[in-house]
């Protein structure tokens, strides 16, 4: 996977990886308009987050892939990657980036900050 930057972009949307490179089971960092995601397959589905734990900001890149769940090393706040809904706390939630896949790539719509 191309972890500094996209393979193509428009406006809108950039490729950030092709289809085949994130596997179940991985994180797949990457850049994108100059800030850090992380994509992950949960039963098939591609799901894409800012690389940031709402708790204290730090990389959940960095954390423990458990089934469909993340926990973060730093504190080991827990989340869902189906939905990015905390688990431990509850109301935690982590930025979730629309996704869609095109001609085997997958893109990431650019989000309003960026
Ligand atoms: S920074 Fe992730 S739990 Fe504290």
């Amino acid at each position: 996977m191309n972890e500094d930057a996209a393979f193509e972009s428009t406006d809108r949307w950039a490729d950030v990886a092709r289809v085949g490179d994130v596997w179940e089971g991985e994180l797949g960092p990457a850049t994108v308009w100059g800030f850090a995601i992380f994509l992950v397959n949960v039963g098939g589905a591609i799901r894409a987050y800012e690389d940031r734990c709402p708790h204290q900001r730090n990389p959940l890149s960095d954390g423990t892939l458990e089934d469909s769940r993340i926990v973060c090393r730093y504190h080991n706040w827990c989340f869902d990657l189906g939905s990015g809904k905390g688990i431990n706390p509850e109301d935690a939630e982590l930025v979730r980036i629309p996704v869609r896949i095109r001609e085997q790539m997958i893109q990431v719509e650019r989000p309003p900050w960026a």
